[in-house]
């Protein structure tokens, strides 16, 4: 998959495996371009997060940016957020299984086990210092592009072959909900 600007890196690259290093100059206009250039994209994909790497920029800044579609119509609207150098500082203890999928990772669903909510830290795009908590879908996301920045992606952490799918097969089941 790609536009103009970018390309999306898909499973086997070892560029997806990297782990990411933090943004240093956040005001700057190369980063700046590179972050109005990341939204557009996201939109364009219709995708509910995208991370930095991958679109091979091995950095520690991702997107999240849930509305409902067709594929997730139990998702909450937000305006797209960047999330820069984040932290997960505490997590509830309670874990949940869900679908998942990754532009990353073409035409495969899975379920995939994340804390229900999670306190964050971060740094917005124009350098503030953020705390918030995520719970639900949301969180779910963050913890999904947070894994990008670690050379991870949400195969990894199936727990069972049985718990993935064919998208094909996915969207007759989430049909039936
Ligand atoms: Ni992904």
């Amino acid at each position: 998959m790609s536009t103009e600007k970018f390309t999306i890196l898909q499973l086997g690259h070892p560029h997806l495996r990297l782990t990411a290093r933090n943004v240093e100059s956040i005001q700057s206009d190369n980063m700046q371009n590179f972050i109005d250039d990341l939204l557009h994209f996201v939109s364009e994909v219709n995708g509910m997060g995208i991370a930095a790497p991958q679109v091979d920029h091995s950095l520690r800044l991702f997107i999240m940016s849930s509305r409902p579609n067709i594929r997730y119509p139990y998702a909450p609207s937000m305006q797209p957020t960047v999330i820069i150098n984040p932290e997960i500082i505490s997590v509830a203890k309670k874990v949940e299984k869900d679908w998942e999928g990754c532009l990353s990772v073409p035409s495969i669903r899975a379920l995939v086990p994340r804390h229900q909510s999670i306190r964050a830290r971060y740094t917005s795009r124009t350098g503030e210092h953020v705390e918030a908590t995520y719970s639900g879908f949301l969180a779910r996301v963050f913890q999904h592009e947070l894994d990008h920045l670690n050379g991870l992606v949400f195969t990894d952490r199936v727990e069972d072959n049985h718990d993935m799918m064919a998208e094909q097969e996915w969207l007759k089941l989430i049909s039936q909900r």
